[in-house]
């Protein structure tokens, strides 16, 4: 069984060591559903000041939430459509500070205040996004969008 520990040190020491855990978590276990739920309750258990970890992913269509830590979240969200659905057709890293200030948010927590959302491509398929939100405004650094885009995507490479 997979045993977390305690992140310590400077903050891009603590995404490495996260990092470590995530691929030792994940390693040999190839089920989408199986690795974005241990996924989601590592990150919200591991990091500082999160109300909503998890995934939504491509059904062919649209974005439809999958395994969370956090609030129950709207189910459907179509593409282009507020922070994920941004994210997902940009391909881009949304790293929202005020999510107030973002045209189209959708709010699934009301207690949420910034936004960070992973599009998860391989090669040219889109998988889905992987979110994590805020009650903090601006709690999301460069930083955290480096450490979180690289746990991002071990979980790309487990996925077939
Ligand atoms: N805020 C997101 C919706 C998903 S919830 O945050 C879990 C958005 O605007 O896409």
């Amino acid at each position: 069984m997979f045993h977390a520990h305690a992140l310590t040190g400077s903050k891009a020491e603590q995404y490495g060591q996260l990092l470590e855990q995530v691929q030792a978590m994940l390693a040999g276990e190839h089920d989408r559903v199986a690795n974005a739920a241990n996924l989601s309750a590592l990150v919200y258990h591991a990091l500082p000041q999160l109300n909503w970890v998890g995934f939504y992913f491509f059904d062919g269509h649209e974005l439809v939430v999958g395994p969370f830590q956090g609030k129950p979240a709207c189910v459907r969200i179509a593409l282009g459509r507020g922070v994920c659905g941004t994210a997902a057709v940009t391909r881009q890293v949304q790293r929202v500070e005020d999510v107030m200030a973002f045209d189209g948010h959708i709010a699934c927590d009301a207690d949420s205040r910034s936004e960070l959302v992973v599009p998860l491509y391989r090669g040219d398929e889109l998988i889905g996004v992987f979110d994590l939100d805020s009650p903090v405004p601006a709690r999301f650094t460069a930083e955290d969008k480096a450490g979180l885009s690289a746990i991002a995507q071990a979980f790309v490479e487990t996925t077939r």
